[in-house]
């Protein structure tokens, strides 16, 4: 995160004793990354951090991978995933993956369980519902098109509220999920280039203090997926301070970057990951010059596996192709793609896209995970050709 934050009590003088109002010491923990050497908060709990009274193994949810063979673009329907019961984090159907990222969809209904992801940091785009996200920070409320940063490491849950389920999609990291370097100053605040600034995130405001004892928090780690049970609760900070927490950032508040002529994907970043970057195409006016395609043009990313998620209004390039709200399109390195045909000549003359999709390019090859195969929509790599020669289809 890029600037400093301090929520609830916490000591004048950082590592010095700070004591319960009976008598006793408050248990300091520093929750940081790269060792020592970077960004950080100190949090202050009321019981020991450390305490666990138990550790079993946890049977991890699927995410078997299969290469993407023969090279095909792909398209799946995650509202196809749909199941009842569902919670934000077993629930979790994964889709598509590589050593960098994980990319799941899950639709909850009921609270997650207590957990962490010691793996790497985690991108959740709520594409609608409402919710409640709890952590170790504090918690704030979510809602449609918000996305939740969680830091690594970070015990948390995520709580559906209101009528409908809470459906969710998930980037998954080996690493950290930042700002773009260059949206932020030497010295980390966000420059007057970025589409956003600290105004429009949002963090936790208070401390959450929740009572318990024998309290299970489900780990993924690097090894796999433990449940340690922990002697009281978790969420029993009393105040920390740092630039190291989850926040959530509404892709409502992204500023549109636009031009004369098509702009790049790079003008639509959100977030850099570990290997990879997450964009955001949201509604704009487009390209204003006379003779100008709208649309984007035929391109080939050598380097990277593009995955768009459509999630709001319509979308103008993909029109013809099955495309609808919740759908994934997987358009792999060494594959050209582009608009559907007929799309250019009708985008001609358009000035405003209402359209809505979160994009993940990721720098080595995505595999494909069993609920990406069980929602896939088989016919997508013939639709800019109308046929399928060898399968008949
Ligand atoms: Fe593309």
């Amino acid at each position: 995160m890029p600037f400093y934050r301090a929520v609830g009590e916490v000591p004048h003088k950082r590592h010095t004793a700070f004591r319960k109002p009976g008598g006793g010491l408050y248990a300091e923990e520093l929750m940081g990354v790269e060792g020592f050497s970077a960004d950080s908060a100190l949090l202050y709990h009321a019981g020991l951090p450390t305490a666990i009274v138990d550790a079993v193994g946890y049977d991890a949810p699927m995410a078997s991978r299969t290469p993407n063979l023969p090279l095909l673009p792909r398209h799946l329907k995650t509202h196809k995933l749909d199941a009842s019961g569902a919670d934000a984090i077993t629930g979790r159907q994964y889709l598509l993956a590589n050593d960098d990222c994980r990319i799941s969809y899950a639709t909850a209904q009921v609270p997650s369980p207590l957990y962490r992801n010691a793996i790497g940091d985690e991108c959740i785009y709520i594409e609608d519902g409402e919710g409640r996200f709890e952590s170790v920070f504090g918690a704030f409320d979510v809602g449609p098109r918000d996305y939740i940063i969680v830091p690594t490491s970070t015990t948390y849950r995520l709580a559906p509220h209101g009528d409908g389920p809470l459906r969710t999609y998930v980037v998954e990291a080996t690493g950290h999920i930042t700002p773009p370097k260059r949206y932020l100053t030497a010295k980390g605040q966000f420059n007057e280039f970025s589409p956003y600034c600290e105004r429009d995130l949002r963090g936790p405001a208070g401390p959450l203090i929740q009572e318990g004892t024998d309290v299970e928090v489900l780990v993924q780690h690097r090894r796999g997926w433990t449940k340690l049970t922990y002697a009281e609760h978790p969420f029993d900070v009393i105040g920390w301070d740092g630039c190291l927490y989850p926040y959530a950032f509404n892709v409502e508040d992204f500023e549109p970057i636009t031009g004369r002529v098509h702009q790049p994907p790079p003008v639509h970043q959100v977030f850099d990951g570990s290997n990879f970057v997450i964009c955001n195409f949201v509604p704009r006016k487009v390209d204003y010059h006379d003779g100008s395609v709208p649309i984007p043009y035929n391109h080939a990313n050598v380097d990277s596996d593009e995955v768009m998620f459509y999630c709001g209004g319509d979308y103008e390039a993909r029109k013809g192709a099955g495309i609808e709200q919740g759908s994934i399109s997987l358009h792999p390195g060494g594959f050209t793609h582009g608009p559907q045909p007929g799309a250019a000549e009708r985008s001609i003359g358009i000035e405003y896209f209402d359209e809505l999709a979160v994009m993940v390019d990721t720098f080595r090859p995505l595999d494909i995970c069993e609920s990406g195969f069980a929602c896939e929509d088989t016919g997508y790599a013939w639709t800019w050709s109308g046929s399928h020669r060898t399968k008949g289809v």
